[in-house]
């Protein structure tokens, strides 16, 4: 009897600790508060119809056309960034309005902090800029054949992107040490926490 009482209270428990709290519900990316999202959660992002089959991923927003400065201060554009990168920056270069998705032209562009622009010089690099080495070096934890990087404190994973020669390599993007849906719920939707910058430390030899 209380063996099976005790049962049911660790599966609720079990429930409640890895449930919708954890997860998107709640977070910066949850927009069914917002009056344009019709209160939904994941049509801004995504939908299950008519969905823009080359971004992937069942897309439903509006892709940004700007033209980037990259880390290295020259010129860029999406081709210059993994795909998932270009997912982000749909919203987060300030270009294209929050609620233009579904074939809507909407007005409502992201906020203050979060809006990183379409100068890049300032953020950690990413795509064309940031191929991750596969050897190991004085500076970097090498990638494993995996195309992650792993530390005691977690993995990250590395993006795919086409050079302009047609070859593949594995990048930095932002889905690399972010979590767009906030599981987890590390600080700033990370993929795990950068407290004593374990995060960092992951890649970086310092
Ligand atoms: C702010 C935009 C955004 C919102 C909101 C969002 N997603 Fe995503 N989703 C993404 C991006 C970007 C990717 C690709 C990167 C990745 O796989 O993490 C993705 C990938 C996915 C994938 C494929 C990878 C996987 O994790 O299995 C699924 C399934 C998915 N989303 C489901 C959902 C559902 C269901 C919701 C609503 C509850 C939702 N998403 C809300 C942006 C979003
Ligand atoms: C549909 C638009 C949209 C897309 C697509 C999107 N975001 Fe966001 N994101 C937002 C908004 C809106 C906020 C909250 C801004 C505010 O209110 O300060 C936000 C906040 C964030 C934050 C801050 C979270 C915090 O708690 O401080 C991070 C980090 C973030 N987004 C990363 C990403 C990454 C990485 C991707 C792609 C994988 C992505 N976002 C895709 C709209 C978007
Ligand atoms: C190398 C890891 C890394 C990459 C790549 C990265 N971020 Fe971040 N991001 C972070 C960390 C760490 C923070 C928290 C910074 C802090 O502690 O203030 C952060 C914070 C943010 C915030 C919150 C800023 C604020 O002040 O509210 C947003 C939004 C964000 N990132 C979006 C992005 C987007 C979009 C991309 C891709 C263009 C990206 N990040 C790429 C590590 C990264
Ligand atoms: C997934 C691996 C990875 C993670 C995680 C990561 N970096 Fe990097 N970082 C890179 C790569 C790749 C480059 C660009 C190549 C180079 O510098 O040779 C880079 C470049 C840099 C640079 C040099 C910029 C310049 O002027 O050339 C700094 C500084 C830096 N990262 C700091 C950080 C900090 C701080 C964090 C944690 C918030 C972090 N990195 C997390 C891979 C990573």
């Amino acid at each position: 009897m209380n063996s099976l009482k005790l049962t049911v209270a660790t599966l609720v428990l079990a429930g409640l600790t890895s449930g919708a709290g954890a997860q998107i519900t709640n977070s910066a990316h949850d927009f069914s508060s917002y009056s344009w999202s019709g209160g939904e959660i994941c049509k801004p992002c995504h939908t299950p119809h008519f969905a823009n089959t080359a971004a992937g991923r069942l897309w439903n927003h509006t892709l940004s056309t700007a033209t980037y400065t990259m880390f290295d201060g020259a010129t860029g554009d999406s081709s210059d960034l993994d795909r998932e990168s270009r997912l982000c920056l749909s919203c987060h270069d300030g270009t294209v309005a929050l609620d233009s998705f579904g074939g809507m032209t909407g007005t409502n562009f992201i906020p203050g902090g979060a809006n990183i622009g379409t100068d890049l010089t300032n953020d950690h690099p990413i795509g064309r800029d940031a191929v991750y080495p596969t050897t190991t070096s004085t500076r970097f934890n090498p990638q494993n054949a995996s195309h992650q990087v792993v530390s005691t404190w977690g993995t990250l994973r590395l993006k795919s992107w086409t050079n302009s020669a047609g070859a593949e390599q594995f990048v930095v993007g932002c889905r690399t040490c972010h979590n767009v849906h906030n599981a987890g719920n590390f600080n700033h939707m990370l993929n795990f926490s950068n407290a004593s910058s374990h995060l960092c430390l992951t890649c970086h030899i310092k």
